[in-house]
């Protein structure tokens, strides 16, 4: 059995509890063909078998990590009444319960004042971050590092900001001398420092960021959306932990409930450090807000609707596995900081790998040696599927030729991009598999260079 069932029970258990609530309505039930249901859901269940395992730990590719049971059990149940987080008509349980649950992500970084809520996801996180910067600093432009998340300069053509890159370092993080230049080039609204890059994981230098902020009157968003759980994690290099540290002082900042938080899909979070500017939010609608004066969610969010059920998920598992450094929680990060960390000193030890960077959170980026940059790409594309054949899911990275010119010494870099593999090493369980990780590994790079007996 792969896939955990023993909530089911639970949830069943809890509908029953949660009906109670409802009786003193009179009896009503959906009309539907529950037989042609069956006949849907099992063509649906066969459906899906055609996706890669993301639940299992030999899943070790993409950004994805399974939601935790609780949290996927209190999604499951609040389907049953599906609440929308626009309106307290929506949703009004559901509401509160966001509220909460948003506070417990403003605490672990320690705002106590602050205004935020949850999102679809990190893009539209962000893109409420960028907008609020550019009312805040009207005409100025937006900058983030090279190694940022693909969206901000989409989310700033959507908002009609100007967008400029900032050129990043050896290190893959945005380059603090460069962007000196670019600020003192040009006002600038907001640079975004993103903690914990999609690609490899890395930080951006953000006391350096921060200072620069003060000193030339920019804003600084930081987007944690894969990185800002970290800050629970212990054993941390004393820069990341420095880094990780400053979130606080950051004018907004983007986390993820649904990559590290161990929450469905659905579930972004923005956060914003002075409350104030819920002003920007306001408008009027003739059509909702009518049953409390209490503020509604929709008030202060740039979407309507929203899934209520998220904010249950966020809320449930949050009570199951509370947000501390040291507990349950906090220990899953540590334990995919850990598998990482295993494989990459592994692969120093081994003449047939390459690597960049140890990882600084749980990403390990790396490639099969070769003397050129064609060849290493070749290489990374036929691991790509060995690996896969061997029953072990990477992803692939491709990082420009210039940040690994110096480290590859040796190596003709006849492309100006090298095609890598990357592995996301998420889920608490990969530490238990780091070694069937690397036994797959070592069998499909012996297939790739041709060395199996
Ligand atoms: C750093 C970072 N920011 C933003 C995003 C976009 O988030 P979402 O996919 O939830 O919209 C991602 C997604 O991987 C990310 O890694």
């Amino acid at each position: 059995m792969t896939f955990e069932e023993r909530t089911l029970a639970i949830v069943r258990k809890a509908l029953g509890e949660m009906e109670r609530g409802f009786q003193h309505l009179p009896e009503h039930q959906m009309v539907f063909d529950a037989e042609g249901a069956e006949e849907v859901l099992m063509e649906v269940a066969r459906r899906m078998r055609d996706n890669y395992p993301y639940h299992h730990p030999l899943y070790a590719g993409q950004m994805l990590k399974p939601p935790h049971p609780v949290a996927q059990a209190a999604y499951m149940l609040s389907m049953w009444l599906n609440p929308n987080n626009h309106a307290l008509d929506g949703g009004r349980a559901s509401s509160a319960m966001e509220k909460e649950a948003v506070g417990a992500l403003a605490a672990m970084f320690g705002w106590k004042e602050h205004i935020g809520h949850l999102t679809s996801g990190g893009t539209v996180a962000n893109m409420e971050a960028l907008w609020i910067s550019g009312k805040l600093a009207p005409g100025k432009p937006v900058l983030a590092s090279d190694q940022a998340h693909y969206t901000h300069s989409r989310i700033s053509d959507v908002l009609g900001l100007r967008f400029q890159v900032v050129p990043s370092d050896d290190d893959m993080v945005m380059d603090v001398r460069a962007l000196r230049r670019a600020v003192k080039e040009r006002d600038v609204g907001v640079v975004v420092a993103t903690i914990g890059t999609t690609g490899a994981g890395t930080i951006d230098p953000l006391p350096e960021i921060l200072e620069m902020g003060r000193e030339f009157g920019f804003r600084v968003h930081a987007d944690a959306a894969y990185g800002g759980y970290f800050t629970l994690a212990s054993d941390l290099p004393p820069r990341t932990r420095e880094v990780l540290d400053r979130l606080s002082e950051v004018g907004s900042l983007v986390i993820d409930p649904h990559k590290h938080g161990l929450q469905p899909y659905g579930c972004g979070c923005v956060l914003f450090r002075d409350p104030s500017v819920g002003r920007f939010y306001r408008h009027d609608s003739p059509y909702t807000y009518f049953t409390s004066s209490e503020l509604h969610l929709g008030e202060i969010s740039l979407e309507c609707s929203r899934a209520g059920a998220s904010a249950v998920a966020l809320w449930a598992m949050q009570r199951a596995l509370p947000m501390v450094r040291g507990g349950d929680f906090a220990r899953g990060l540590d334990k995919g900081r850990e598998a990482a960390l295993g494989l990459y000193h592994k692969m120093r030890e081994d003449r047939r790998f390459l690597t960049i960077l140890p990882p600084e959170l749980d990403i390990l980026v790396f490639g099969l040696d070769g003397e050129s940059a064609s060849r290493i790409s070749e290489r990374s594309e036929k691991l790509f599927q060995e690996a896969e054949r061997a029953g072990l899911y990477l992803a692939k990275f491709r990082s420009s030729s210039r940040v690994l010119e110096r480290r590859w010494k040796g190596v003709e870099f006849d492309r100006p991009e090298v095609v890598l593999l990357r592995s996301c090493l998420m889920k608490p369980e990969h530490l238990e598999w780091v070694d069937g990780i690397w036994e797959r590994l070592c069998r499909s790079v012996d297939n790739v260079l041709g060395t199996s007996k």
